[in-house]
């Protein structure tokens, strides 16, 4: 039976460490974990275990876990895989609460059996489980390092969650060269028990996390990541950064930790629903956290770039741009603050041109300004190398007017030039200064500062739990039971249809007819023109089988058509029971527009939107969200596909009515959520006609779980 979970803050807290495999041999793992925890100046008790007895690094070790008479919140272990089971038992026994394995082994090779059981048993006895292939966690907190990498960290505001280890090792020398603090480091390797999702729990309300990181290489329960990362970044910047975005990196990282790198533009989209910014590479997630963990929160949305040269002026314009980083618009104000400061031939416009005769006095002139009015939120600072702007002066003022002013608003620099000017660029940063030799980097920093300061605002809104549209779930579970019963996990159309009438989603009129007269009498009841369909559970694929007719005008070209339909599928396979032709009303034409809901390996129930045809054939121009959303996010998808202009009308024609594909938007996901047996849904089209028109769902694909 399942045991009570320990509280996440005893694996971040613990009052007592024990060591398992702790070795007096230098060079051992088992050393060095026992060696970084006494040098990080752990307080707590720490218990090494070793069955021959004797002293680790000056502490007497305990032959077994039994010996050791107190309890034990944390045990990290590192000893060979085929002895982990035994110890993992002896763990429960005691009581341990958190234990962390740093042994690798497992399922990252194929030994999944033996990870199971290790967390079968955790379970049953109250215990959690961190790793196996993990080299450890940091807590600063308690200035706690059970960890076989770097002994020299940095404390400070910074929490990583790292799914790979040696990367994990590297960031933490990596983060020290930054000057980055750390406030934490967990690595999680194969995901076994505790996840990202545990941790943030902890990290989310532990006020030294000022920033949370995330390396990650695949999800593995992503309905229980997505609202705990929901609820993370309304009161903290998340970072991510994934591997896996080519092919060849998705097939490295699924053999590296044994879990399915979930398909890379699922994982891009529900970052962005969930607010996490997705870093591109290692050092922009060092930009960023480093940053993000220094700055304050800016007090609205006005930026204003300082530049002594046009064309840097003008490509930070562009990087804004991209960034979504607002430039102060208000060309009066911006007069009046910089009039002072600027030449009769430089600009009060933004960018603020103090031109390239600018001395650093004018510099300084120009920033004081910026700091001084209100109306100026965040400022860009860019400066190119000129005869009166050197590497000398540079360090000079910028260092004195960053000790004057520091972060009383967010502030970036990025200055170019050569080697002496580069220099002292590299000084200032070392001394603190948020300097950046590309400029691209420096705005990509307050674009995130925005992007954050966007969704602390949006509060309580972003983590509201979205309502369902109502759906006749109990008439779509006894359609799919009945489907499962027949022996398939395919919706035959007529099922579909039954499944979309459940969701009041609007079809073509269809009716089964069983006889050629009836054929007619259908087509004359639905209006000309007409399609016509075979119905037969051994043909899948029917226009390959010549079992479908388009556009048929009259009593005779639907004469004809059924009897060539009988025809074709009769050769076609013989074998076929043919249950009838479905006589269906013909579309009118419209956008085409493709509609899914699935569950995904990784993130579970998602939902997904693009344009049909090449939009999405070729151009993949596709959005997906993690289910449930709202109105709001199922809008914001929409927007999302790169073709979305052409749903506003493009050549005079009129916009599309967009109410109705979030309408079908969130009834799909309803359906998908009503019934446990549906793993797929896919209308494909869903033709929008004009505003107010509404919508058609033509053709629907329903697959359900196989045995
Ligand atoms: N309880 C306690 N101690 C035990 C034990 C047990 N059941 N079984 C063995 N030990 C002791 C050993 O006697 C040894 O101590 P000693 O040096 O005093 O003899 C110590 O534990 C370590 O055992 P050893 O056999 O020397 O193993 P090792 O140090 O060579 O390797 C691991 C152990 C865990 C490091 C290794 O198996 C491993 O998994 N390495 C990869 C780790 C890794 O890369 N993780 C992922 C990082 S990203």
């Amino acid at each position: 039976m399942t045991q009570q979970k320990p509280s996440i803050s005893l694996l971040f807290e613990p009052k007592t460490v024990a060591v398992i495999g702790a070795s007096a041999t230098p060079g051992k793992i088992g050393y060095q974990v026992v060696k970084n925890i006494q040098d990080g100046g752990y307080e707590g008790t720490i218990v090494p275990i070793n069955p021959k007895g004797g002293e680790v690094l000056g502490l007497e070790s305990y032959k077994s876990l039994e010996d050791f008479p107190g309890d034990i919140d944390l045990a990290t272990m590192v000893i060979p895989a085929k002895f982990v089971l035994d110890s993992v038992k002896a763990c429960a026994k005691k009581g341990v609460k958190f234990l962390s394995i740093i042994t690798s082994g497992f399922s990252e090779v194929g030994n999944v059996e033996e990870e199971l059981e290790i967390v079968r048993i955790a379970h049953e006895n109250g215990m959690r489980i961190l790793g196996p292939n993990i080299f450890g966690l940091y807590s600063g907190g308690v200035s706690l390092n059970a960890t076989f990498g770097p002994s020299d960290i940095n404390k400070g505001g910074v929490s990583i969650i790292t799914q790979s280890g040696a990367l994990g090792i590297a960031m933490i020398g990596k983060t020290k060269v930054e000057n980055i603090g750390l406030s934490s480091i967990i690595s999680v390797g194969n995901k076994c028990d505790i996840d990202e999702a545990d941790l943030l729990e902890y990290l989310i309300d532990d006020d030294e996390t000022k920033v949370i990181l995330m390396y990650i290489e695949g999800i593995k329960n992503g309905e229980r990541l997505v609202p705990v990362l929901k609820r993370a970044t309304t009161k903290k910047p998340v970072v991510a950064i994934k591997s896996g975005r080519s092919k060849r990196g998705a097939m490295a990282a699924a053999s590296h930790t044994g879990s399915l790198a979930g398909a890379d533009e699922v994982f891009d989209f529900v970052m962005k629903q969930c607010g996490v910014h997705r870093a591109e590479n290692l050092q922009e997630a060092m930009n960023w956290c480093k940053y993000l963990s220094e700055v304050p929160m800016p007090k609205g949305e006005n930026v204003v770039i300082v530049t002594n040269g046009g064309g840097v002026g003008v490509l930070c314009a562009d990087a804004c741009e991209k960034h979504d980083v607002t430039l102060y618009d208000d060309q009066a104000a911006l007069k009046e603050a910089f009039s002072g400061s600027v030449p009769s031939f430089g600009s009060t416009k933004n960018p603020v041109d103090i031109t390239g005769g600018a001395s650093m006095d004018d510099y300084m002139a120009a920033i004081e300004a910026a700091y001084a009015n209100d109306d100026i939120h965040s400022i860009i600072v860019l400066g190119c190398e000129t005869a009166v702007l050197t590497g000398g002066t540079l360090t000079e003022y910028i260092g004195k007017i960053f000790e004057r002013h520091g972060y009383e608003k967010p502030i970036v620099y990025s200055f170019v030039g050569g080697s002496e000017f580069e220099d002292s660029a590299g000084v200032l940063r070392d001394q603190g200064v948020p300097m950046f030799p590309e400029l691209y980097d420096a705005v990509s920093c307050m674009g995130v500062l925005y992007a954050d300061y966007r969704r602390r605002g949006m509060g309580e809104e972003a983590i509201a739990e979205p309502e369902r549209k109502p759906v006749d779930a109990e008439r779509i579970n006894e359609i799919a039971t009945a489907v499962k019963a027949d022996g398939r996990s395919f919706l035959l159309a007529n099922e579909g249809l039954e499944v979309m009438k459940a969701a009041k989603i609007p079809m073509p009129v269809s009716l089964i007819s069983h006889t050629m007269d009836q054929a007619v009498a259908y087509a004359e009841k639905i209006g000309y023109p007409v399609v016509m369909k075979v119905v037969s559970n051994e043909i899948v694929h029917k226009s390959d089988a010549g079992g479908v007719a388009l556009n048929l005008e009259n009593a005779d070209e639907v004469i004809d058509a059924y009897q060539a339909i009988m025809h074709n599928c009769r050769n076609y396979n013989p074998d076929a029971k043919i249950t009838g032709i479905e006589v269906v009303e013909m579309v009118k034409k419209g956008t085409e527009t493709i509609i899914g809901a699935r569950i995904d390996p990784g993130f579970g129930r998602t939902i997904m939107f693009g344009l049909g045809g090449i939009y999405v054939e070729v151009m993949k121009d596709v959005a997906f969200r993690s289910w449930p959303v709202d109105n709001h996010e199922a809008l914001a998808m929409i927007k999302d596909i790169k073709s979305y202009p052409l749903l506003l009308g493009v050549r005079g024609e009129e916009q599309r009515d967009i109410d109705g594909v979030v309408d079908v938007l969130l009834k799909v996901g309803a359906i998908l959520e009503s019934c446990d047996l549906i793993t797929d849904i896919e209308i494909n089209p869903l033709v929008a006609y004009e505003q107010g028109e509404g919508v058609k769902a033509v053709d629907v694909r329903i697959l359900l779980k196989k045995d």
